[in-house]
């Protein structure tokens, strides 16, 4: 990794865009989780990734650029709907997913004819997308399977010694991944819910297909046609390496609770015991969602027998919540 000394902003900017140019690989903050960047024009450059994170290479990249214009740029077209997203959410924690240029190599997008783009909106990324001026393909900046990170140490631990340099921008405010959307293909469909919801989007350009993949939260990952749309969204994802398991509170008496056992609740639940460690987070989902993976990575790192995480509300507030605890976790 890179390390001169002088940390102040612009110098650190100025060397990740010199090592992007270079083909290298910058750890960069956004307001959903950190990435992983690279030149998205570069097959080099993209396929550092896939080795640094053990990504299979059927797992498509998330671009990301510094406005609606650049996006339009490494979009084949630009349908009206993208444009009153764009308008509305960007910089925001939407994914927009569109037919590509050809520009954009096809290992960036594991082979497919389209790309996913994004605006991020954290004023370090945006910096860096400025003064590079080009497209910067970014998965998570994990390993591949585990928790995605929300601070620049959760980088450093995972990756640090496959990565060029890691700008901090300290935590992320979202702290789960973006919506996922896609308008490549007939009725726009949500591929990954997040923080901007079905609803949201809903309102700017009406109805979405009517087979969401994602209801509430629960997964339906036995719809092929969904499989083959929406490649690297596997049933167990994001996953702690300890085994986890979720739970409802009518399930409190059935749990094996012991000082190897970490359990991560919702505040305001009355849960007494003498178990490892307890970790209370908040009952508002925005706020949960922004401390949910370092909860369950400091949990992970502890080594313990097992975790276990009560499933919030099956409510459409909590969808994207939910779809991550059901991807980190078993039922128990
Ligand atoms: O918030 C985020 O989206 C973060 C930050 C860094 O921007 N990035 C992120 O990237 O979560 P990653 O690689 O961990 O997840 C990208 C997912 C892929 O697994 C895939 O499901 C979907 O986005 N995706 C990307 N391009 C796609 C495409 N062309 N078609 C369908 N799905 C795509
Ligand atoms: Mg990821």
């Amino acid at each position: 990794m890179t390390s001169t000394g002088d940390d102040r902003p612009g110098t650190r900017i100025s060397q990740a865009v010199d090592i992007l140019q270079r083909g290298g690989l910058v750890a960069l903050p956004t307001e959903t989780v950190y990435g992983l960047g690279a030149d998205a024009r570069s097959s080099a450059a993209v396929g550092r990734i896939f080795i640094a994170k053990g990504r299979p290479a059927t797992n498509p990249l998330i671009v990301h650029v510094h406005d609606t214009a650049a996006a339009r740029r490494w979009a084949r077209n630009w349908p009206d709907a993208a444009g009153k997203l764009a308008d509305r959410f960007w910089p925001g924690p939407l994914t927009l997913v569109l037919p590509k240029n050809r520009e954009i190599v096809d290992g960036a997008t594991a082979g497919l004819d389209s790309v996913g783009l994004r605006v991020p909106n954290h004023p370090l990324a945006l910096e860096l997308l400025r003064c590079f001026d080009g497209p910067i393909a970014a998965p998570s900046a994990n390993r591949s399977n585990c928790i995605s990170p929300t601070t620049a140490s959760h980088v450093r631990d995972e990756l640090g010694d496959k990565v060029d340099l890691i700008l901090d921008g300290g935590a992320c405010t979202v702290g789960i991944e973006s919506t996922v959307l896609d308008l490549a293909h007939g009725a726009p469909r949500i591929l990954r819910p997040g923080q901007i919801s079905a609803w949201q989007i809903e309102q700017v350009i009406g109805p979405l297909a009517s087979d969401q993949p994602v209801q509430s939260g629960e997964l339906r990952e036995s719809n092929e046609s969904h499989r083959q749309l929406a490649p690297g969204q596997l049933p167990v994802h994001y996953a702690p390496q300890t085994l986890t398991l979720r739970f409802t509170p009518d399930q409190y008496g059935q749990l094996k609770l012991d000082e190897q056992t970490g359990v991560i609740v919702l505040e305001a639940e009355p849960f007494g015991s003498s178990c490892a460690r307890i970790v209370t987070l908040p009952r508002d989902p925005a706020a949960y969602a922004q401390q949910l993976y370092a909860a369950l990575r400091d949990l992970d790192n502890r080594h313990l027998h097992r975790i276990y995480i009560q499933t919030p509300p099956d409510e459409a507030s909590w969808a994207a919540v939910r779809d991550r605890i059901f991807r980190a976790s078993r039922p128990c």
